[in-house]
């Protein structure tokens, strides 16, 4: 009989630290997905050849802590962090959008303001073009527009990302 409360009393402890480890696991990767990045700030990084950059999507580019984009001949590099609280935003394949998992902010393409919280569009990054590669000054941050039109007619395509989010 006591072997068996020992057994028992064994089991429910080790069934308290899986999930008490199974927890903490959960907390450091939402909180490793969501930060923004420290490479900001840190100045040019050199990134991809402009052939590279997609015209009807976007490229993550982690060492800048952002996205590149083109719209025609114009490449437009994007810091994922939310102008709201400072998540990271990230892309949404099936609306071709960003929706931003912590309020529910959501921008086009370019980072331009569609719904939600956030005050402005996403920032930008200066971008130059050196030896065939796109150089990303991340020291260099212009706001993003205020919530307005938007430049380029791109509608979601499909369902959001966002739970309970529209399409
Ligand atoms: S941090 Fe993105 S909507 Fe609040």
């Amino acid at each position: 009989m006591s072997q068996q409360y020992d057994r028992r009393k064994f089991l429910s402890r080790l069934w308290s630290w899986s999930a008490g480890l199974v927890a903490a696991a959960g907390t450091w990767t939402t909180w490793d997905v969501l930060k923004p990045k420290a490479s900001v700030g840190a100045g040019p990084v050199r990134t991809v050849s402009p052939d590279e950059v997609p015209s009807s999507g976007v490229l993550e580019i982690r060492e800048i802590s952002g996205y590149l984009t083109r719209v025609e001949d114009e490449v437009v590099a994007l810091w994922w962090r939310c102008p709201h609280l400072g998540c990271k935003v990230p892309w949404c394949d099936t609306s071709a959008q960003f929706e931003c998992p912590c309020h529910g902010s959501v921008f086009n393409r370019v980072g331009e303001y569609r719904r939600g919280p956030a005050p402005r569009g996403m920032d930008h990054y200066s971008t130059t073009v050196e030896s065939g590669l796109i150089v990303v000054d991340t020291a260099s941050i212009t706001n993003g527009d205020a919530p307005g039109d938007e430049s380029i007619d791109e509608p979601p395509i499909g369902p959001e990302c966002l739970e309970g989010g529209e399409g």
